[in-house]
């Protein structure tokens, strides 16, 4: 059954054809509707449901939860199942950059802890990715299956691509990453993916929050900020378990002694294993927020586990936050590996 799907406050109307999700639909009436991967990973094309019911046929894919967390339906993935009155999706304020596919060979592999791997991929002849700092590529599995790892390298340093890879007990992906991958291996990606870079032309100050491998893209935020000279203050908070999962706490140590206008503050959630730790343990939201009670006049950025990213988005708005001033990636599992679809 076809829909008619209306944008709300102006007189614009499209039908959905049986089939189509409201992006397709969308774009064959030739309107601008923001959108990036089309697959679900990315949330550019979020948008608010005012009238009406969706439905997600193919299942939930990864963008998904933090959508939803924020009152908002993914307009790539959703069908209506009723006529709707939607919100248009606000458009990226920045250029966007075509994703690619593009083969790329392991070039380098590195253990930065027990189950973080460094792996640096080499694309072939002079090819080179652009990107924005802080974007994310898809690696590319069999069957069109992807898995969604971000940029940890600032953009004008792109001769290769770094990654920041943390082991998933049972993951297919990662399983490989860890147990088979040797220098040489071949890989597919598209790339660069979604709405999580800096905004350079913001004059905010920056307070950036990653749990885990979640200070990969903001690595790649951080050094692309000093490398563009970027004055404003910048407050990077990394939440990990105990000390030896701070895979790189040497690095934004050196920032700190580097960079007048950048503090680093590490969070460990588990100190007991670490009986001589003398900095900040628990979560590492609410200690950004003991520093930090209002949050109205800051740029936020924060990227890692799901369950840090809706802790945020549930206790931040209570503390004058600014929506269009926040920016993250929560880093989901893939629609294919998620348990509704094990059977898929
Ligand atoms: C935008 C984005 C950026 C990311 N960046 C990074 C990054 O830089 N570094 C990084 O390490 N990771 C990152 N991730 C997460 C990363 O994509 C996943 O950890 C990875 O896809 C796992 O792949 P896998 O094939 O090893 O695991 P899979 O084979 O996909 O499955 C993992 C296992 O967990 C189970 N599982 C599936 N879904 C769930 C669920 N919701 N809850 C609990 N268990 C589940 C599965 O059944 C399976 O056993 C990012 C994710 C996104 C969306
Ligand atoms: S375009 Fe819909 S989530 Fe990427």
């Amino acid at each position: 059954m076809s829909y008619c799907v209306r944008i709300e406050n102006t007189e614009l109307e499209f039908i959905v054809n049986p089939g189509e999700s409201i992006l397709e639909a969308a774009l064959r009436e030739g309107m601008a509707f923001p959108f990036n991967c089309r697959s679900g990973t990315c949330g550019t094309c979020a948008g608010r449901v005012i009238e009406g019911e969706v439905a997600y046929p193919e299942g939930r894919t990864s963008a998904l939860p933090a959508a939803e967390a924020l009152g908002r339906a993914l307009f790539c993935q959703a069908r209506p199942v009723t006529d709707l009155v939607v919100e248009f999706p606000r458009p990226p304020p920045e250029p966007f950059i075509e994703p690619r596919l593009l083969p790329c060979r392991v070039a380098r592999i590195e253990d930065l802890c027990q189950d973080v791997r460094r792996l640096y991929l080499r694309m072939p002849g002079e090819e080179r990715l652009e990107f924005f700092a802080g974007q994310y590529i898809d690696i590319l599995l069999p069957g069109g299956r992807r898995r969604s790892f971000s940029l940890a390298k600032p953009p004008h340093d792109n001769e290769l691509i770094e990654l920041h890879i943390r082991r998933v007990p049972g993951g297919e992906f990662t399983s490989y990453v860890f147990d088979e991958i040797e220098p040489d291996a071949l890989l597919r990606f598209e790339g660069p993916l979604g709405k999580f870079y800096l905004r350079e032309k913001s004059q905010n100050p920056i307070l950036m929050m990653g749990g885990g491998t979640g200070f990969a893209p903001l690595k790649g935020m951080i050094e692309h900020a000093f490398h563009m000279g970027i004055e404003r203050p910048i407050h990077l908070y990394w939440g990990a378990r105990t000390r030896s999962d701070l895979y790189l706490d040497a690095l934004p140590q050196r920032w700190m002694e580097e960079h007048q206008n950048f503090q680093y503050t590490p969070v460990l959630s588990e100190p007991e294993a670490d009986p001589d730790w003398s900095g900040e343990t628990g979560f590492v939201h609410e200690v950004l927020l003991g520093d930090y009670p209002d949050l109205y006049d800051f740029d936020i950025y924060m990227s890692g586990p799901p369950p840090m990213i809706e802790a945020a988005l549930d206790e931040f708005p209570e503390h004058d936050l600014r929506e269009e001033n926040l920016h993250y990636d929560s880093f989901e599992y893939a629609a294919d590996s998620q348990p509704d679809n094990e059977e898929a």
